[in-house]
């Protein structure tokens, strides 16, 4: 199965420090029975020195996890094994764009991540959007390329708000 895959590009992030992130979310997420939110993962992520791209990744690991959704457009990125072919990357690129839309008042989108989007060959790292139009999958995920999906769905016709 492994010979499937292209080559590995990329590190995968310490997997001790993943489950480290995800016991701290946890705890708050017990404490208070509150769903998965842009600002409760900023809040952890402070609280233990992460950078909200570490974050992230740690949420998507919970498969029980509660996502709240604020926007009609959302990209799931696949921050599981994708990451050897630069899923964080791409995942920055998405959290950068979002805090950039958001400070200058511009229509924006969900970002959520999961361990595996079930989709894996033939071209990681993979990011699937939803939207009033449907699903989109989006195979060899970069950051310019989420960035021109990100223009096609939230500024086309799905993302008025
Ligand atoms: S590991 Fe990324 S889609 Fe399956």
């Amino acid at each position: 199965m492994d010979d499937l895959f292209p080559p590995r590009t990329h590190e995968q992030m310490d997997l001790d420090r993943v489950w480290d992130l995800g016991d701290a979310l946890a705890d708050r997420l017990d404490e208070g029975g509150e769903a998965v939110t842009p600002s409760l993962l900023s809040e952890v992520a402070r609280a233990q020195g992460a950078g909200l791209e570490e974050i992230y990744v740690a949420a998507g690991l919970d498969p029980d996890a509660q996502w709240k959704r604020a926007h009609e457009v959302a990209f799931v990125v696949c921050t599981g094994s994708c990451q050897a072919w630069g899923a964080v990357d791409a995942l920055r690129a998405l959290l950068e764009e979002r805090r950039v839309r958001e400070a200058a008042g511009r229509p924006s989108f969900d970002i959520l991540t999961t361990a595996c989007l079930d989709v894996c060959l033939p071209q990681p790292p993979y990011v699937v959007s939803h939207g009033p139009l449907g699903k989109a999958v989006h195979p060899g995920a970069t950051g310019d390329l989420l960035l021109e999906a990100v223009i096609a769905r939230v500024d086309g016709d799905e993302g008025s708000e």
